[in-house]
């Protein structure tokens, strides 16, 4: 690309991370546990088994009551993170040398309110992410904040069984009007909810929900009252943020699951549309602000009596989101009929056909850089809202030289055959597009595989899946390339 070909002025150029995969320091300064700090490693050794593991998140009130007595922190590597607790300055220092315009990182909500359910929040928690905003502030990085990625408070699950309950909605209001005004000097782009949809493929990690509670043949029905809730929530959360931060931009995340046909026979088209709503209809209700017509008959042909009042439906009107943000990292293959050949394959919370013209990274996901393309004209084209590419990227292993160094050259050419289909978007159809953000521009626990060995980051950390490790940070060769695209606002790609 030459000098000319540049990305929008003003683009948000920066990395994304998540409180509960990155930060560490399960326990300290008042925070209570989440669902993350819960969830034990498998030590996964094939592909079929990573896949699998996603099982993880199919816990019971047992597995809860042993992890909770467990002081083995390294048996459940979301408690230790990457140790950006004690580390933010430096892992901040690194972003701001790369020229990040733009951090997304989330508010763990059991920092601040330890069970979800306490009338006054945690001050040392607070205060924590205080320090982490005034870092950012200092090299002038603009904070992109998510209120909830994946990580409701334990307490809050067991006491009240998740997102299921209908004071959910009280508790979550009364975190984000606590966040809202103690930052509102602080940050002005917001998300509600990490890959909202994702409750129904990680019921307890998202939403709280331990299905072992309830009946096998309501569980569905459970899950959609679950995302009611969110729904209700992300509304309101919209409506405080505004008030209590004028000018402040608040958006929904999806997981941008982006199905192609196996094949043209019909069925398999009508296969990939019905999946490629299972990302749409969250985005709908979010931006439109009601149902879609699809959900609503769904509930009606199952029979499920999802309770929501009159008010829920004004507000979910009244407050939509100002920007659509998403993660992309593959694509997959659907299928109506059975096809022989079809093999399954993994890719981001979910499986699908493999896809014979694409290769796959280490871990089964396919890569497709001219999927993005493909997503963010579908994505501009339903909402005529503003696109916030809030993650993409490679898991891979890496491996230090024995000069110290770290050549992932394969990381580069994914992130910048992906760039570059972004830039045809935005040039060629026309996609208005706010930022990018790479996933875990420093190496952290996969949140799928709960490895620290699925590394995503410019900065490499030393530790492996079991704890061991000095937790010193190495750059990449990727970390100098990314500085490099900032620098020239992408035109260097
Ligand atoms: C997204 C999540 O689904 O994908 C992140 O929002 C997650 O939390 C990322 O880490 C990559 O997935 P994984 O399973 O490789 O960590």
């Amino acid at each position: 690309m030459s000098e000319s070909k540049a990305f929008p002025e003003g683009f948000l150029w920066g990395g994304a991370t998540a409180a509960n995969q990155c930060e560490g320091a399960w326990n300290l300064d008042g925070k209570g546990p989440s669902t993350a700090d819960v969830q034990k490693f498998a030590d996964p050794k094939s592909l079929k088994e990573l896949m699998d593991v996603h099982g993880l998140c199919d816990i019971t009130d047992e597995m809860i009551d042993a992890a909770l007595v467990s002081q083995d922190d390294a048996a459940y590597p979301k408690r230790l993170g990457a140790d950006f607790y004690h580390r933010y300055k430096e892992d901040i220092a690194y972003y701001a040398e790369m020229g990040f315009k733009v951090y997304r990182m989330s508010i763990a909500w059991s920092r601040i309110f330890p069970n979800g359910d306490e009338a006054e929040p945690n001050e040392a928690g607070l205060a924590f992410y205080d320090r982490v905003f005034d870092e950012c502030a200092k090299y002038g990085i603009e904070p992109l904040v998510t209120m909830s990625h994946y990580e409701p408070p334990l307490e809050f699950c067991r006491k009240y069984n998740g997102w299921y309950s209908r004071e959910s909605i009280e508790f979550f209001c009364r975190y984000v009007d606590v966040i809202t005004k103690r930052y509102a000097g602080k940050v002005k782009y917001w998300l509600t909810f990490n890959e909202v949809d994702s409750i129904l493929r990680h019921p307890f990690m998202t939403g709280g929900l331990i299905e072992s509670r309830f009946a096998a043949d309501e569980f569905e029905e459970v899950l959609f009252q679950a995302m009611h809730h969110q729904f209700v929530a992300s509304a309101l959360a919209t409506k405080i943020c505004h008030e209590n931060i004028p000018g402040s931009k608040v958006g929904c995340m999806l997981t941008k699951l982006t199905f192609y046909p196996y094949t043209c026979h019909p069925a398999d088209v009508l296969a990939a549309q019905q999946r490629e709503r299972a990302t749409y209809c969250y985005g709908d209700v979010q931006v439109f602000g009601e149902y879609p017509a699809y959900l609503t008959a769904m509930y009606k042909n199952k029979g499920f009596d999802i309770k929501m009042t009159d008010e829920d439906l004004r507000v979910m009107k009244a407050y939509p989101v100002d920007f659509v943000s998403f993660s992309y990292y593959s694509s997959g293959c659907a299928a109506g009929v059975h096809h022989e050949e079809a093999e399954v394959t993994a890719g981001n919370t979910v499986q699908g056909i493999k896809n014979p013209y694409l290769p796959s990274s280490d871990w089964g996901w396919q890569m497709d850089p001219v999927g993005l393309r493909i997503s963010l004209v579908d994505l501009y084209d339903r909402y005529r809202k503003p696109l916030f590419i809030v993650e993409n990227g490679l898991g891979a292993h890496d491996e230090v030289g024995p000069d110290g160094t770290i050549d992932d050259q394969y990381r580069i050419d994914y992130l910048a055959a992906h760039l570059r289909e972004a830039y045809k978007a935005i040039h060629e159809d026309g996609v208005e597009l706010m930022g990018y953000t790479t996933w875990g521009p420093i190496d952290l626990i996969s949140n799928s595989t709960i490895q620290m060995s699925k590394r995503y980051g410019f900065v490499y950390v030393d530790a492996d899946d079991y704890g061991h490790g000095t937790y010193d940070r190495i750059r990449k060769k990727s970390f100098y390339w990314y500085k490099n695209v900032i620098e020239t606002n992408g035109a260097s790609l």
